[in-house]
C-alpha cells in the first residue's frame, strides 16, 4: 500500500503559518482530477437523486465495512433517524446514549418522540461506560414510565465502543444496539471493522468526517435484509422502489448523487488517508505522552482519528497558549449533553455524570488529517510541551 502523503519539503514559510484544524484544501488539491471528473460525470447524466454513483458507493462502503448492505442518506443524523423509525422506536421508549458525545445523537432520540436516557462515559476511552449503562436500565425500569428499547453507543473520537459488553447488556435486556459510528468509519474492533459491530450502524460524510463530503450525507449499514429495506423505503417518503403509495412514514432521505461522486473520489484514497492518520496519532503520543493524557486505544482496537483528543489540566490556558502559537485546536464537546438546554425536559436534578463532565473540561482536540506534515505535527508537539 502507498500512502501519497509525505511531507512535503519545508521552506522557512512553513514554521510561521498557523497549523489549521482541518485543510480541506490540501487534500482537494491531492484529488482534483477525479473529484471533478466524478462532479462532472452527474452534470452530464443528470441523475441527481438516486444516480448509479450513489448505488456504485453503497456496494463499495458494504464491501469495506464486511455488510451485505450499506444505504446512502441525507446526514448522519438522518442516518440515525430511519435507524431508529426502522427498529420502531417512538414514545414512551428509552434509549440509552452517552452523556459525553455530539448533541445529533440525542438529538435522533427525541426526534422520533422517544425518551434520550444519558449515561455516563469511561475516562480512558471516552465511550459508553457498560457499567454506567446496567445502572441506568436498572433505573429506568425501577421507575416504571418507559420502556427501555434501544442503547446507541457513541464511537467518540473514531474509537469504536465496547460493543462486546454492550452487547451482552443489550442482549439480557432485550435491547435494540444502534451504532453511532458518525466519527468511525475506518475504525475497527477485535470483531471486525466499523459497521459491522452492531445490527445497525449510522455514519456521516460531513465535510470534515474522516470521509467527508462536500454538504451533509451519512449511511446507514446493516446486516439485516428487513431492516435494509425499510430504511431504504424510509429514506424515500416511505415509498417501495418506483411505487407511488407511501406504505409507512417516511423522509426525504437519501444521499445526493453528487455527493456520492464525490465520496467515491476520497473513497479511492481513504485507505491510505487511514494509514496516514495512524502513523500522525503515533507520532503524537509517542511526542506528548509523557506530558499529557494522550488517548488510550486497546490492543485489537483502530480508531478513525476523527480527532485527536488529549486531556489536559487548565484547559483554556493551554488553549490559549497553542493559538499564540499559530495552533488551532478543537473542543469537542465544552458541555455534556445532560447540561444542554434542548435536553432539559428528559433531565432530573439529581442526574450526575461525573466522567462526562469532567472530560468536558479537560479535553482539547489536535489537528490530525492526512495532509498535515510531519513538520507541523513536531511544531503541534512542540507547542504543546512548551506551554504544558
Ligand atoms: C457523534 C455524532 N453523531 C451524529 C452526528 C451527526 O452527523 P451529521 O452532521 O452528518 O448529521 C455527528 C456529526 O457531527 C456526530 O459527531
Amino acid at each position: 500500500m502507498t500512502v501519497p502523503m509525505p511531507s512535503p519539503a519545508v521552506s522557512p514559510q512553513d514554521d510561521l503559518a498557523p497549523v489549521t484544524l482541518y485543510a480541506l484544501d490540501r487534500q482537494r488539491a491531492r484529488i482534483e482530477a477525479t473529484l471533478r471528473a466524478g462532479m462532472d460525470r452527474v452534470l452530464d447524466h443528470g441523475q441527481f437523486v438516486l444516480g448509479p454513483e450513489v448505488a456504485a458507493l453503497e456496494a463499495e462502503l458494504a464491501d469495506y465495512c464486511g455488510v451485505p448492505h450499506a444505504i446512502g442518506v441525507s446526514s448522519g443524523r438522518d442516518a440515525l433517524i430511519m435507524a431508529l423509525m426502522a427498529l420502531g422506536v417512538g414514545p414512551g421508549d428509552a434509549v440509552f446514549v452517552p452523556a459525553f458525545t455530539f448533541s445529533a445523537t440525542a438529538g435522533s432520540v427525541a426526534s422520533v418522540g422517544a425518551v434520550p436516557v444519558f449515561v455516563d462515559v469511561d475516562a480512558a476511552t471516552f465511550n459508553m461506560d457498560p457499567a454506567a449503562l446496567e445502572t441506568a436500565i436498572a433505573n429506568i425500569r425501577s421507575e416504571g414510565r418507559l420502556q427501555p428499547k434501544a442503547v446507541m453507543p457513541v464511537d467518540l473520537y473514531g474509537l469504536p465502543a465496547d460493543y462486546e459488553e454492550i452487547g451482552a447488556i443489550a442482549a439480557r435486556e432485550g435491547l435494540h444496539i444502534i451504532a453511532d459510528a458518525a466519527q468511525s468509519l475506518g475504525g475497527a474492533a477485535p470483531a471486525g471493522p466499523v459497521g459491522s459491530l452492531a445490527p445497525i450502524s449510522a455514519v456521516s460524510f460531513y465535510p470534515t468526517k474522516p470521509l467527508g463530503a462536500y454538504g451533509d450525507g451519512g449511511a446507514v449499514l446493516t446486516n439485516d435484509d428487513a431492516l435494509a429495506e425499510t430504511v431504504r423505503e424510509i429514506r424515500s417518503h416511505g415509498r417501495s422502489g418506483a411505487g407511488d403509495e407511501a406504505l409507512r412514514l417516511g423522509m426525504t432521505g437519501r444521499l445526493d448523487t453528487i455527493q456520492a461522486a464525490v465520496l467515491l473520489a476520497k473513497f479511492e484514497v481513504f485507505a491510505d488517508e487511514m494509514v496516514r492518520r495512524q502513523q500522525i496519532a503515533e507520532h503524537y503520543t509517542a511526542g506528548l505522552a509523557d506530558v499529557v493524557s494522550t488517548p488510550d486505544i486497546a490492543a485489537g482496537y483502530r480508531s478513525a482519528w476523527a480527532l485527536y483528543t488529549v486531556r489536559v489540566p487548565d484547559r483554556d490556558r493551554v488553549r490559549k497558549g497553542l493559538s499564540d502559537a499559530g495552533i488551532q485546536t478543537g473542543l469537542f464537546y465544552p458541555t455534556p449533553l445532560h447540561r444542554h438546554g434542548a435536553f432539559q425536559p428528559w433531565v432530573s436534578p439529581d442526574d450526575s455524570h461525573p466522567v462526562a463532565e469532567q472530560l468536558s473540561r479537560d479535553v482539547l482536540s489536535l489537528p490530525i488529517y492526512p495532509d498535515l506534515t510531519d513538520r507541523e505535527a513536531d511544531r503541534v508537539i512542540a507547542a504543546l510541551r512548551a506551554v504544558i
